[in-house]
């Protein structure tokens, strides 16, 4: 048996797909325990891209593919995402479970999202637009609809109706919107209608990831987003509105913490960053627009440009302490084949001129001090083997792992599954009984 958990060490779009895809070969069941469709999840084998949103990535190798409570689900969305992976060839339905205790994005959370972000103009968050801030609000304001409560029709229409009302003061009131009680019967025909396609998936989740757990079964937590995205230690307000931290999976699937066996960080090899919101090492330079091009940093959920930097040192070794992450897999070290010099920032300059290697209390105004270390300038992309890995990335390796506390035990050389050297395939499926 082993729960390992994956999670972002950074602002998110580290490579977490491709690894929980590469892990599941030996996994039974891979969760997801937070977020919602504003997640992009790359994996790439054969010819084939896929984009996963919402479905967990273990869906591609036919494994049991969990939806837990603490998501937010966009129906409609999802039914297309599902409809979209059974086009190319998956078989989805039989594969996932989602659960009754799990929050809806309504059509107005979406609206709301995008109007509160205008409203902010210079000082939006730069959101997916996805509707996951006004989401959560529902959901800890304790009004949110949850999955299960779409199988009480009656009770279903009368929250509907009610919610519409007090909606529309906020939309016509705050926003100078238009009201949307003129589809709130649409609306619950069309939920009614995703109900019926969704049905059989709909299950008492934590019941059964704790029955897997009961057999001895491997169970992949698929973290969304990204460390500094956690809405509590992250770069607040710049964040999303979940917990991102390996602490929220046991929360977010109903599990207890004493069946995690592990926690694997992914670290991007350099830093990239979607929205707005501080960023030390950020470049706005030539540097940033050779780790944007060779690195192909366009977001898998809006398409916008990444903004990109040099890897971040302090970030990740909080990271790697605020997830208690026992290995890191380090991707995307090819995009960096071209570059003659590479800098680690291994300590900030605050705004009152003090140099210090502790995280500090904001991001915003810190200048990165850096540590700079020779690039290997030769084509590494796609070696699988790694005797064949140049000295100056192994020592560029060293040095990360050194820094931010963690032993390397994944090194990811391209995008596709098999561009990847597992150190210690065995480390991660600890047997605990
Ligand atoms: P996630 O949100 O953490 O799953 O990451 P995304 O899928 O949003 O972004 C990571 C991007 O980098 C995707 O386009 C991946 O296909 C790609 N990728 C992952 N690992 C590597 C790697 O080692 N090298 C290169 N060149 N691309 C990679
Ligand atoms: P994956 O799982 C990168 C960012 C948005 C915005 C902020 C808040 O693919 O790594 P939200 O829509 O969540 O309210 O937006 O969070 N963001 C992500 N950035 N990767 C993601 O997911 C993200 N999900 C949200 O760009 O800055
Ligand atoms: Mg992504």
């Amino acid at each position: 048996m082993a729960c390992l958990i994956i999670v972002g060490t950074q602002w998110g779009d580290e490579g977490k797909g491709k690894i929980v895809d590469l892990l599941t070969e030996r996994a039974d069941a891979v969760v997801r325990y937070q977020g919602g469709n504003n997640a992009g999840h790359t994996v790439m084998f054969g010819n084939k891209i896929f984009i996963l949103h919402m479905v967990p990535s273990g869906i591609l190798r036919g494994t049991t593919s969990i939806l837990g409570n603490g998501v937010v689900i966009d129906l409609p969305e999802l039914i297309k995402e599902i409809n979209g992976l059974e086009k190319m060839g998956i078989d989805v339905e039989n594969q996932l479970y989602i659960s009754d205790r799990a929050q809806l994005v309504m059509p107005w959370h979406k609206k709301f999202d995008q109007l509160r972000e205008q409203k902010k103009g210079k000082s939006k968050i730069g959101t997916t637009g996805r509707g996951i801030g006004p989401t959560y609000e529902d959901k800890v304001g304790r009004v949110g609809i949850m999955v299960g409560d779409l199988l009480d029709q009656k009770k279903f229409g009368f929250r509907l109706r009610e919610l519409a009302k007090e909606k529309n003061i906020f939309l016509t009131k705050f926003f100078d919107s238009d009201e949307i009680s003129f589809y709130a019967e649409d609306i619950f025909k069309e939920y009614v209608d995703y109900l019926e396609k969704l049905k059989p998936c709909i299950v008492d989740t934590p019941f059964l990831i704790n029955q897997l757990i009961k057999k001895g079964k491997n169970i992949i937590f698929e973290g969304a987003q990204g460390t500094f995205l956690d809405v509590d230690h992250g770069t607040y307000p710049f964040v999303t509105s979940s917990n991102t931290l390996s602490g929220n999976a046991c929360v977010g699937s109903g599990i207890g913490p004493t069946f995690i066996t592990g926690v694997l960080g992914i670290v991007k090899a350099y830093t990239t960053r979607v929205g707005n919101g501080p960023f030390p090492t950020e470049l706005l330079d030539g540097d940033g627009r050779i780790l944007q091009t060779e690195g192909n940093e366009f977001g898998a959920t809006t398409g916008r440009s990444r903004r990109c930097g040099w890897f971040d040192a302090l970030l990740v070794r909080q990271a790697v302490r605020l997830n208690g992450i026992t290995s890191i897999a380090v991707t995307k070290l090819d995009v960096l084949d071209k570059f003659d010099t590479l800098k680690i920032a291994t300590s900030y300059r605050l705004p009152n001129g003090e140099e210090c290697e502790n995280f500090p209390k904001s991001l915003e105004n810190v200048t990165p001090v850096y540590q700079e270390m020779p690039g290997w300038k030769c084509k590494t992309k796609g070696l699988v083997n790694y005797d064949q890995l140049p000295t100056e990335m192994l020592s560029y390796l060293d040095k990360i792992s050194e820094l931010v506390g963690a032993n390397v035990s994944i090194i990811s050389t391209g995008p596709k599954r098999e561009e990847t050297i597992v150190l210690n395939p065995d480390q991660f499926w600890i047997l605990t009984n």
